[in-house]
């Protein structure tokens, strides 16, 4: 069996990690790297730590408006996979290579498979609510992290097609957290290449969604929060609002907040597990804070991923510092019998269903 997999952005690199490790000799994958993320630090660094097989096509394709990267990947797909043949279509997540991948497939009649389907915000507002929403009508199979997004699908009269298979982004935190070395740990540069060190006591964040990097208001209330904390923060700026995070840390003059430059899955793990706190707007953030039950606040008007949203483990705020503060402040409770996200095998499960 052929399986073509399509992958971009940075979180797709990481869940293909788990899949592809467990397809290996049970059927050919051929993977194709749209090009979404191309910085070192966004893109081949996941491939050389979490030993992702290269691509075998990189279509090159990133930046201009959210039509532009559809389309155009949309006709480089179409091409890929006319010359392939594969069997199947595997793809991630919610991003713009996720639709353009599912699109050009489904028009193939190729069946599409998507990982992490039914997640639904209630809003086409959020980009990446349209493409999951898309994405999930036209493919064959979908395979639920968690069950309220099987709920979700079974509300759309998607049952039939749906399984609840657990989060792979979970597979990946426990199978790859083993590989974190200090070498991950004090792997933090500014941008200009520099070594940072990594205080003792510190909160991480992360911040790149388009809702909160529109305007510098919401990024500076965002940071006017960390900054007022008790110890730093280290804050890994996603290409999209580096030069925002500049011009906005250099007016207000912020000196307890460590920007660096985007940092590999393993030094991002070895932050989660370090910091006292997590403040961010990421999907997958939210979840290994959850996972490595450190408490989360989420910076965002929609519940994406309800489960951790219980016992102040993980708490919605506005891009608004009293809010954030506030939310930060609240003592989480820890059940350790709340398994939400599987039993860090959904890799193999995806793969059964994959190979049936
Ligand atoms: C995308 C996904 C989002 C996901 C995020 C993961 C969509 C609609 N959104 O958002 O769901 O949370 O990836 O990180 O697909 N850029 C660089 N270098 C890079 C990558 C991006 O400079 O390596 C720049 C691009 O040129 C672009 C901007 O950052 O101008 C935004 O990148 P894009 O891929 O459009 O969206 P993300 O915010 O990364
Ligand atoms: N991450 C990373 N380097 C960073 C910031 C985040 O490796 O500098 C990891 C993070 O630990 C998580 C994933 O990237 O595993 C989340 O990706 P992102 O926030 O880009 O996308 P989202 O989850 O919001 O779709």
């Amino acid at each position: 069996m052929k399986i073509l997999t399509v992958v971009g952005a940075r979180p797709q690199f990481i869940k293909a990690a788990v899949v592809s490790r467990i397809l290996k000799g049970k059927a050919e994958e051929v993977l194709v790297h749209t090009g979404q993320h191309y910085d070192h630090n966004m893109s081949d660094i996941f491939f050389e730590e979490l030993n992702i097989p290269k691509p075998r096509y990189n279509l090159g394709i990133s930046g201009g408006s959210h039509g532009q990267m559809t389309g155009r990947m949309l006709e480089a797909i179409e091409e890929v996979l006319i010359k392939e043949k594969p069997d199947k279509l595997l793809v991630y997540g919610d991003t713009n290579s996720t639709l353009a991948a599912a699109l050009a497939a489904v028009k193939l009649h190729i069946p599409v498979y998507h990982v992490e389907g039914g997640n639904r915000l209630g809003t086409l507002d959020n980009p990446e609510e349209v493409n999951r929403i898309c994405t999930d009508h036209v493919a064959i199979r979908l395979m639920a992290c968690t069950s309220s997004a099987l709920g979700f699908l079974e509300k759309e009269g998607l049952a039939e097609r749906a399984s609840l298979v657990g989060d792979p982004m979970f597979d990946a935190f426990v199978y790859y957290g083993t590989a974190v070395t200090e070498t991950h740990k004090n792997a933090l540069t500014d941008f200009d290449g520099n070594a940072v060190k990594r205080p003792e006591k510190f909160y991480y964040l992360t911040c790149h969604r388009q809702e909160n990097t529109d305007t510098d208001e919401k990024l500076a209330e965002i940071l006017k929060a960390m900054d007022s904390l008790d110890a730093p923060t280290v804050y890994p700026v996603h290409p999209r609002n580096r030069t925002a995070v500049e011009r906005v840390c250099k007016q207000f003059d912020f000196k307890n907040i460590i920007v660096v430059q985007p940092v590999g899955y393993l030094t991002s793990i070895s932050l989660v597990n370090g910091a006292e706190k997590i403040v961010t707007d990421s999907g997958g953030l939210q979840r290994e804070a959850f996972f490595a039950e450190k408490q989360c606040v989420t910076v965002f008007d929609h519940v994406i991923w309800p489960e951790t949203m219980v016992d102040n483990r993980n708490q919605l705020a506005s891009p608004d510092a009293n809010d954030i503060l506030q939310k930060l402040s609240a003592a989480q409770k820890i059940n350790p019998d709340y398994k939400p996200f599987g039993d860090g095998h959904s890799g193999e499960k995806i793969v059964e269903i994959l190979l049936s």
